[in-house]
Order: C-alpha cells, then sequence, then structure tokens
C-alpha cells in the first residue's frame, strides 16, 4: 500500500511562494515539509511545464493561451516558469515526495498525458504518485510509466469511480476536502485518500479524524 506523507504543499509551496515555481519547492523544504504538488501543463511546442491555469495571465508576466506559446516565448516574459525536468529535478535535489498533476490544456489530453509520463519514465525515481482530473490524460500516461503510482483525482467520487478507479490501476484518491463525509469514506472502504485544499488546522484535524492519508494545503508552514 501507498505510504502517503501527511502534508502536501499544493502547487509546489503553498501561498509561501508563487505558484508552481521552484521558490515554491524550497519554501516548502524550509518549513519542513516533505511533499509537494504541482500541475503540469504543454507548451506550444511540447514543453511541460509547470502551470495550473490554461492562460498565461494569472500567473505569470505574459498573457494568452500556453497552448499557444512556445516555451521561449514564456520563458523570455517570464523566467519564474520551471519546465517538468527543472522541477522534478529540484524536488529529487530536496528529497521531497511529488505529486505530479497532469493539468493538459483542452484538446490536449493525451499528448499531455504521452508526453509528460514518457519523460518521467525516463527522469523521475518515482517517489510520489501521478494524478489528473481528466482521465484520458490520466490513461495515456499510465501506458508509459507502467510501474508507478497513480491516484484518481476527481471534485467529487463520480457514481463509476471504482471502474475509473480500476481502468487507472489506481492506488489512491485525491478528493476536494469539501465533499468528504463518512458516507465517502465508507464507499472508499480503506482505499488511501487525501483532499485539498484545506488550509486550517481543525479542518485538517476533522480530515484526520476521518482517515484521510494526506491533506494538500496551501499553509505547510502552519498545519505542520
Ligand atoms: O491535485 C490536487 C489539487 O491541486 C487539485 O486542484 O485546481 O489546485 O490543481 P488544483
Ligand atoms: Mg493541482
Amino acid at each position: 500500500m501507498i505510504r502517503y506523507p501527511r502534508i502536501i504543499a499544493h502547487r509546489c509551496g503553498g501561498d509561501l511562494a508563487m505558484e508552481n515555481t521552484i521558490a515554491g519547492l524550497v519554501a516548502a523544504k524550509q518549513c519542513g515539509c516533505r511533499a509537494v504538488e504541482f500541475d503540469v501543463m504543454l507548451t506550444a511546442d511540447g514543453v511541460p511545464i509547470l502551470m495550473h491555469d490554461e492562460t498565461l495571465d494569472r500567473t505569470t508576466h505574459c498573457r494568452g493561451y500556453v497552448a499557444e506559446h512556445t516555451f521561449d516565448q514564456i520563458r523570455a516574459c517570464d523566467p519564474r516558469v520551471p519546465t517538468l525536468g527543472e522541477a522534478i529535478g529540484e524536488s529529487q535535489r530536496l528529497g521531497l515526495w511529488t505529486n505530479i498533476e497532469l493539468k493538459p490544456a483542452t484538446g490536449h489530453e493525451e499528448e499531455t498525458g504521452a508526453v509528460v509520463c514518457r519523460w518521467l519514465a525516463r527522469n523521475w525515481n518515482g517517489n510520489g504518485v501521478v494524478s489528473s482530473f481528466s482521465e484520458k490524460s490520466a490513461l495515456a500516461g499510465r501506458q508509459h510509466l507502467p510501474h508507478a503510482a497513480f491516484a484518481l483525482l476527481c471534485d467529487a467520487l463520480p457514481a463509476d469511480w471504482r471502474q475509473q478507479f480500476e481502468r487507472l490501476g489506481a492506488v489512491a484518491v485525491h478528493l476536494d476536502a469539501q465533499r468528504v463525509d463518512a458516507a465517502v469514506v465508507q464507499t472508499l472502504a480503506g482505499i488511501p485518500w487525501a483532499v485539498w485544499t484545506v488550509n486550517d488546522a481543525a479542518t485538517a484535524a476533522r480530515l484526520y479524524g476521518l482517515g484521510a492519508a494526506a491533506i494538500f494545503t496551501d499553509r505547510p508552514d502552519h498545519l505542520q
């Protein structure tokens, strides 16, 4: 059975640094956190970078769609955007357990899963878990990473969660913290589960009490 760290810093370092950046990984490590999560999307020229939104506007100095800009264009206007390679390299250097979330731009689901997981198969030490809200992306990635741990990622548990879980060969479920109650826990019947995004100690305690293996948080310093 997969062993989860109790606290996973959300989008690299949560609120401690700009999201999905190397600075976030360093900040997470510095506050004693042992695990991080980050989102991976492809640029127009197929480079996996750390990015949450389909557009660059909110988190970078660039404007427009990620999938319409090359890596060089993005990096030229915002040098803080890391490649997957840089993020995995730094995570491994820091000894961080890592949840790699495949975050495909619309229409790029299979390509994103395949490109990212093909790269991971050659370069990642496997210390962590892969997930995606997109089943297409996760299944495409699974083909290239048959031995890695995958988690089923969903907001609320869907009616066909068991079929999705088995199709993916998943070992855990990641859920929206607000959608978890005792009935959901009973449905999961002992399968490890983790929840995002929990930023206060009382909610964390309630979820651990229900059996959460881990929580994703923007406040890894606060919840240690
Ligand atoms: O993977 C857990 C969590 O990161 C999912 O939500 O939108 O922050 O990627 P989001
Ligand atoms: Mg994420």
